[in-house]
């Protein structure tokens, strides 16, 4: 746990780089900061491993203040990765990574392990990456070392500032949803700063906006897109908040988990019973061993059809459901491009698992009157 308390930079000249900072950053989860440039954001950070002075106030680590070991051992504690990545160019990326477990004197048999633990850990193979130079590497793949540099003695803290800055969108989301990963299993305390509001709702389990020095809101993404405190946030998070809150909610906790359901080998009697039972317009087919969605009966084919093959619309399950770890967002772009009321949801290897209503997005969105994207999304949708 990190607590800010009342904190000051107070530069030479006068300016105040951070202005009476609050802050909370809690055990194990990802705090986000955010604002414009010259906000105060890598000031903050670095008053944390003391890289820059604090004019007053205080900065408690599991309630103790950070002034109160040597500064360069409370940085052991501390992983630190930037965006210039700051690899030593003349030192290979094993020796690269292993800087602090060294300056901690583990024996050597211990960093080499652990050298090609991390690099596993950010998908590198150690045995390729391990003695090459930093120049022989692309920019992601530095920019992957860096973690491992960071997570190198296995710090409780990991402070990062815009770590994933100088690489291309593409690598930049792919390292995104591997540090994700790696946290999942992990679980540091990290501070990441950003400037880019999509990089903070996807990583951030908060999110603290700053503004000149002050913090202006400290929330969950959810909460900062559904309820920005002032016009500041409201301009900083975008007019398309609306949709990217979908983009936080996954379906599988939004979907109705009983699913009207009959299987391949049913009668026509029983699955007419099916809709008596569900009260339902359409039901879904399954195979009966693994619960594949096969397709879908409607009500009235029923009623001409003698088998429940010759009534059913056979169909692939990637072309007609949604996966349960879809997000919101991605869930409503399907249902829109099929045009389906009631949308079937599937687990990655197409069992069906339940179903979900356009209405229920609509719900979801529509408390939010004062977005006018929420209108355009559901307006589309028609
Ligand atoms: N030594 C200094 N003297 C005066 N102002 C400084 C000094 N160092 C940084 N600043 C100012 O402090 C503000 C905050 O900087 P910084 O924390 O780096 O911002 P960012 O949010 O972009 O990371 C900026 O306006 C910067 O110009
Ligand atoms: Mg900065």
């Amino acid at each position: 746990m990190i607590e800010f308390k009342n904190v000051v930079k107070q530069y030479p000249n006068g300016f105040r780089a951070v202005d009476n900072l609050n802050l909370l950053v809690h055990e194990g989860e990802i705090c986000v900061l955010i604002g414009p440039s010259g906000c105060g954001k890598t000031t903050s950070m670095r008053m944390i491993n003391r890289l820059i002075d604090i004019s007053s106030g205080e900065i408690l680590i599991n309630g103790q203040p950070n002034t109160e070991l040597p500064a360069e051992e409370l940085r052991r504690q501390i992983g630190y990765a930037i965006q210039q990545i700051g690899l030593l160019p003349h030192m290979t990326i094993s020796d690269n990574i292993a800087i602090v477990p060294r300056l901690l004197k583990w024996d050597e048999d211990r960093i080499r392990t652990r050298v090609d633990e991390l690099l596993d850990l950010v998908g590198l193979d150690p045995d390729i990456s391990r003695d090459k130079f930093p120049r022989q590497l692309s920019g992601g793949q530095q920019q992957r070392v860096g973690v491992a540099r960071a997570l190198g003695a296995d710090p409780p803290i990991m402070l990062m500032d815009e770590p994933f800055g100088a690489v291309d969108p593409i690598t930049r989301e792919v390292l995104q949803a591997e540090f994700l990963q790696i946290q999942e299993r992990v679980g540091k305390t990290i501070i990441f700063v950003t400037h880019d509001i999509d990089e903070a709702i996807k990583m951030g389990d908060r999110i603290a906006i700053m503004r000149d020095g002050h913090l202006v809101q400290y929330d969950t993404p959810d909460t900062i897109l559904a309820h920005p405190n002032n016009r500041f946030v409201r301009d900083f998070v975008g007019t398309d908040r609306t949709l990217k809150r979908l983009g936080l909610i996954r379906i599988k906790n939004l979907m109705d988990a009983s699913p009207p359901t009959c299987t391949l080998d049913s009668t026509v009697e029983e699955a007419k019973q099916c809709f008596v039972d569900y009260g339902a317009k359409s039901v879904f087919i399954v195979d009966k061993d693994d619960g594949t969605l096969k397709g879908w009966v409607d009500k009235e084919e029923l009623k001409t059809n003698t088998s429940l093959l010759d009534a059913m619309y056979e169909a692939h399950w990637v072309d007609i459901a949604v996966r349960q770890d879809a997000t919101a967002r991605e869930a409503l772009s399907a249902m829109v491009a099929r045009g389906f009321r009631v949308t079937p949801v599937v687990d990655r290897h197409g069992k069906l698992v339940g179903t979900i209503t356009l209405k229920a997005l609509q719900d979801l969105v529509s408390y939010d009157p004062t977005s006018t994207a929420t209108t355009e999304a559901v307006s589309n949708v028609g």
